[in-house]
Formats: structure tokens, sequence, C-alpha cells
């Protein structure tokens, strides 16, 4: 089975082919981030302009790089939520309009499920069930997988996302837009004893999390310099924030695999990728013998194969899930607990 997968929820362009025997056939992915960078954010009204431009060559580039054929497909999955919806209504248009006119089915997928399960594109993917740490610009949770489409929700945000705290953070270290690579890359260069800044519900003895007060006490840093920071300064404010987010999200990791018994963690979304945050990741699995496992680093941001992947699971398990009704809505928000297969 063949499936196209269309991302368009934010400011990446994704497509891609995938075939439940011979796995991703090709993908291409156009990244919006120099447009928006001038912003220090993503402009959603020029983030839709955008999809419209680049959703037709990507999609001929993909198939060519594939050597597949249209109507080779066999069913078109998109990103119908959440997201911003004038974006996700031009992936959700480009994907409906082929599928009608290739006469092949369409479904919507969940932009969570497609990172959750982007771990399972790797080679040597996780077996279900799992732990997840989803970490990206607008969610933080921690979930149960026991298969596809059976997501317990075990703890999650209170207030800000972890990515949200990287490029909010970073805004105020005047390190540009997205942040998380950039604060990730400083923070290499800082002295940990130089800031020791607080660990929001590190011992609140649940599952959920809170960034806003990082944030804030980044401020509050900043604020406090009575002349310019200097690069070592912001070096070292960037390694106090990096050394917060990290301790935070492995000690809540760490509780999640304590209460679930389980042995395998897995880590999708966009600070998924962040090189201190894998390194202590992989430190405690070493050390408490659990296994870890992260999608590739190009599928940790958002991108068109998770999207193709996950439509291929979900018609495995529930076939019904596609449609030939073209009449198509987006969800910009979609609770994930309304995607359980029962
Ligand atoms: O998953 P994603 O591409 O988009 C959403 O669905 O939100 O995640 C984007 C987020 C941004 O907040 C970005 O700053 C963060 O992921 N990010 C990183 C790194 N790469 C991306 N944060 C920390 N370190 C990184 N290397
Ligand atoms: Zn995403």
């Amino acid at each position: 089975m063949i499936i196209l997968g269309v991302e368009s929820s934010c400011d990446e362009t994704g497509i891609a082919l995938y075939d439940t025997q011979r796995g991703l056939l090709a993908h291409a992915l156009h990244s919006q981030v120099a447009m928006h960078e001038a912003y220090g954010g993503v402009v959603p009204e020029l983030a839709s302009r955008d999809h419209i431009r680049r959703a037709i060559p990507l999609l001929e580039q993909t198939f060519a790089d594939a050597g597949v054929a249209r109507d080779a497909i066999d069913a078109v999955a998109y990103t119908q939520g959440p997201g911003l919806a004038g974006a996700l209504l031009v992936g959700a248009s480009v994907a409906c309009s082929l599928a009608l006119a290739l006469d092949k089915p369409v479904l919507g997928i969940h932009h969570l499920e497609g990172h959750l399960l982007s771990p399972l594109l790797a080679a040597d993917p996780p077996a279900f069930p799992f732990v997840a740490l989803l970490v990206s610009g607008g969610h933080t949770q921690l979930m149960r997988v026991d298969g596809v489409g059976q997501y317990d929700l075990l703890g999650e945000t209170v207030d800000d996302a972890a990515g949200e705290a990287f490029d909010k953070s970073a805004k105020l270290l005047g390190l540009g837009y997205p942040g998380g690579p950039a604060i990730s890359r400083l923070a290499e260069f800082g002295d940990p004893a130089a800031y020791h800044l607080p660990r929001p519900m590190l011992h609140s003895k649940n599952l959920d999390f809170s960034f806003s007060g990082l944030k804030t006490a980044v401020l509050t840093v900043v604020k406090k310099q009575t002349t310019n920071l200097c690069e070592q300064d912001k070096a070292n404010i960037a390694r106090g924030f990096v050394d917060a987010v990290v301790n935070v999200l492995v000690a809540k990791c760490m509780t999640a695999l304590k209460q679930t018994g389980l042995k395998r963690l897995v880590v999708a979304g966009g600070v998924g990728a962040n090189k201190q945050l894998r390194a202590a990741l992989n430190e405690a699995a070493r050390k408490r013998r659990f296994a870890v496992f992260y999608p590739a680093l190009e599928f940790c941001t958002d991108n068109g194969a998770m999207i193709a992947f996950a439509g291929a699971m979900r018609l495995q398990a529930q076939p019904q899930a596609a449609t030939r009704d073209y009449a198509f809505t987006v969800r910009p928000r979609w609770p994930l607990a309304e995607l359980r297969i029962t």
C-alpha cells in the first residue's frame, strides 16, 4: 500500500510517499523559517500563502524522486489538525482535490499522532508499548502508547510548551527564530555554574510540566544586566536555561517509566532534536537500563514522512478511517483523546 502524506500545519510544507512494503520512498520539505525570521515568529497569513506556492512543486518532486505514478497510490493522508487554520486548509485542499482527481480515498491525520509514531520510521523501531515524550513548539506531553490509536495521556504542560520556552527565551537573548537550535548551540559554550535557573514542577509528584516561569526567570536575568549582554553572558544564560529544561524533562520521563513499569522511551517533536536532551536521556538509559528511541533528526521537526507513515498505520488499524467524501474540514484544535481506536 502506498500512501501520499501532506503536512502544512505550521511553517513547513512537507510531502512524502510511504510504502508499507518498501518503507519511505521519497519525501520533500520546504521550511519557511527564513521568511518568518524577520518577524520573530510565524505570521499565519504568510505561512498559508507560502504553502500554496510550495505544495504542488514539492508534490511533483516527490513523485519524480520516488519514481511512482500518481495513480499508483492507494490513499492520501493530510494533517487535519491541530495547527494554523489557514495553513491546514492549504494542505487539506491539495490532498482532497488530488484524491478526488485520482479517485483515491483520503484521510485526515492528527499532527501529534504523526510526531508520536515518527520514531517507528527508523530502521530499528521500538515495539509497543512505550512511554512517549512529545516535545514540540506547541505541546509537551507524556503518553503511554500501547498501539496505533491507543494513547493515554500521563501528563502535560500546564502553560508553555518546552519548544515555546526555547523560542521565547531565545528572543529575549536576541537569538532570532526559531530559538531551539540557536540556544542549544550557544549553551555548549556556557558555564553551567553561572546561573541556576528554576526547575518548575520538578517535585510536583505528577507528570505535568510548567515552563512559563523559566522563561520569566530568563527575562529577570536579562533585565538585571545594566550593560549589553556579552556573548559569554548569553552563553551562560543559555546553558542555565537548557540545563533546567533538560533536568525537568529527564526527571519526568524517569517517573513515567517507573509509574508505568515500561522499559522503552520514545522521544518525538522538534525539541527531541536537542543535543543536550539526547545526551542526558542516553546517559539515564544506560544507568537505568531502559531503551530510548528517537526519530532521525530530519523527522523530529515537522515533515510529510510522519504524516504518510501515520496514514499508513491508521489505514491498517482502522480501514474505515479513509473516505471518498472530499468535502474537507480542518481541526485547528483537536484533543488527542479523540483518536482512540476501540
Ligand atoms: O515539532 P516542531 O517542528 O513543530 C511543532 O509541531 O510545534 O517543533 C518546533 C519546536 C520549536 O519550538 C523549536 O525551537 C524546537 O522545536 N526545536 C528545538 C531544536 N530544534 C527544534 N529545541 C531545542 N533544540 C533543538 N535542537
Ligand atoms: Zn510538529
